[in-house]
């Protein structure tokens, strides 16, 4: 029988870059908000802690408090070499129903005070052993809460489950603690390892090196991480398996073959609370399933606001995406042209990322002036807008890992033409007319005709406006909440906890 009864509660700390709302670049983001939340929910105690950036905003807010000054964070082996020196900020989770969990963020003025962006500096690599390495000295030195399980999420923390089996294995306030390793991008292991010499690849054993060494350039956290930690999830059942063979493996599919056993996949969910059409700010007009009428406001709604023509008989095509290869965008080019001509539809794409991407849609804005609108900039209003006005989203992804835009869009009632890809294929069931099952449309081979072939037949069927309706029903009603997925977390919390004792017993013994 294992530790775990529905009684025992869990302390988890969620170690990341990223938090929504504090410091958000996708989807990284608005799991560690929402996945913490619903475990709370289930009656554990799941925290955050995350560098505090210049925009996280701590002097001037009541929830905020400074709970340990000054902490020495060494930076090379056997803490030899410079320290750093950072301070803990706590953020106490608020009564507000959309606050998020109680939260620690590393301040440190040169690493992450004086840096406006999350990602994109040179010693970005420095910058997340920092988190990795403070978080640890926090807790050794804190005297007020001790997590039974660290949950560290791609390559930025990645070093955590690497320290805390090396050069802190002999810290015995942290040695019970079990390390769960989440896989969010497995292309992302912050090196460009593509371009480093075979021989000079980390393979992932030996000490991390002095932060500020060259050699540190070239270590692999995302390896580090999949090899140090007790267990190793990543955010769907398809992707896990996708990353085990060479096409999405990325290097390092070998490594997660031989850890197999370890190796789960958790599909994401979604927040229900901030994801809610009966009651969303950014709406124009709110509604349900069950008041769909209601939701083509939403289409003029997000008509007018981008200055295309106002008709609730137009088919409305949304993207809401970082505008990146991985999301499939080259498929774009060649086929949209086509379809825009045929149903005469309008396509509204909302997000930022690849400057040929960005280029490509504002082109395409000045081709079809009366049914395309790029707005190339992050606006948080914008994509529940979206979402309720549109009759489709496309995600034709090349690779993903969960994808939350599909889960979102469903949501709101649009209805997702998608790539059978990763966390795509766990949430999206291809319609078909015929049985009247499904919820979206699903394409498999990453070819442009394939994306052709599936968004032609969206719009086919949406203009069988009674059996549309069932299908955006369908789609609005399939359970994407967190606590379904929170649920398989405690599982492999708690196989993490089992691996870690059975481990330390070990070496005690041996
Ligand atoms: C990454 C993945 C995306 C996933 C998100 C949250 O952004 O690309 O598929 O939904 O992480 O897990």
């Amino acid at each position: 029988m294992g530790i775990f009864n529905s009684n025992t509660k869990l302390k988890i700390l969620f170690v990341t870059s990223e938090e929504a709302p504090f410091a958000k670049a996708g989807g990284l983001g608005e799991v560690m908000f929402s996945l913490p939340r619903a475990l709370n929910e289930l009656g554990h105690d799941a925290r955050v802690m995350a560098p505090r950036y210049a925009g996280i905003e701590v002097r001037s807010h009541g929830a905020f408090n400074m709970v340990l000054e000054n902490l020495a964070v060494p930076t090379a082996p056997e803490n030899k070499g410079k320290e750093l020196f950072c301070n803990v900020w706590k953020y106490d989770q608020t009564s507000d129903p959309k606050s998020p969990v109680t939260s620690y963020f590393l301040e440190n003025q040169e690493y992450y005070e004086l840096r406006s962006n999350i990602y994109g500096y040179v010693d970005d690599h420095l910058r997340f052993a920092l988190l990795s390495r403070g978080c640890l000295e926090f807790l050794n030195d804190s005297r007020d809460w001790l997590p039974d399980i660290i949950v560290a999420a791609d390559w930025m923390t990645g070093f955590l489950p690497n320290f805390l089996k090396t050069d802190y294995k002999d810290y015995v306030r942290l040695r019970p603690i079990a390390t769960v390793f989440s896989i969010h991008n497995l292309a992302m292991q912050g090196i460009k390892h593509k371009y480093i010499a075979e021989m000079d690849r980390d393979d992932g054993y030996g000490p991390v090196p002095d932060f500020f060494s060259p050699r540190m350039q070239k270590i692999n956290a995302l390896r580090r991480g999949i090899r140090y930690a007790d267990v190793v999830n990543t955010v769907s059942p398809t992707y896990a398996s996708e990353i085990m063979a060479e096409e999405f493996g990325e290097g390092l599919d070998a490594l997660l073959r031989e850890r197999r056993s370890r190796v789960f996949g958790i599909l994401n969910g979604i927040d229900y609370e901030t994801n809610d059409p009966a009651s969303d700010p950014f709406v124009e007009k709110k509604f349900t399933a069950r008041s769909l009428a209601k939701r083509l406001e939403n289409k003029l709604a997000l008509q007018k606001r981008f200055g295309l023509p106002e008709d609730k008989n137009i088919f409305v095509a949304g993207v809401v995406s970082r505008l990146t290869k991985q999301k499939g965008f080259d498929l774009f080019s060649g086929v949209i042209d086509q379809f825009l001509k045929i149903s005469n539809g309008q396509l509204i794409v909302l997000g930022s990322g690849d400057g040929n991407f960005m280029d490509y849609f504002q082109a395409l804005e000045k081709k079809f002036p009366d049914q395309v609108r790029a707005h190339l900039q992050f606006d948080e209003t914008l994509p529940h807008l979206v979402y309720a006005g549109s009759d489709v989203i496309l995600i034709p992804s090349y690779y993903e890992p969960s994808g939350l835009t599909q889960m979102e869009a469903m949501r709101f009632g649009a209805v997702p033409v998608a790539r059978k890809v990763g966390g795509l294929a766990d949430s999206i069931t291809d319609f078909s007319p015929e049985t009247g099952i499904g919820d979206g449309f699903l394409f498999g081979e990453y070819d442009p005709n394939a994306f052709l072939v599936s968004l032609t037949r969206a719009f086919t069927n949406w203009r069988h406006k009674e059996s549309w309706k069932k299908l955006q029903k369908q789609a609005m009603g399939k359970d994407f909440s967190w606590i379904t997925s929170a649920r398989e977390y405690e599982k492999i919390f708690v196989r993490a906890s089992e691996i870690r004792k059975e481990e330390n017993k070990k070496e005690a013994t041996g």
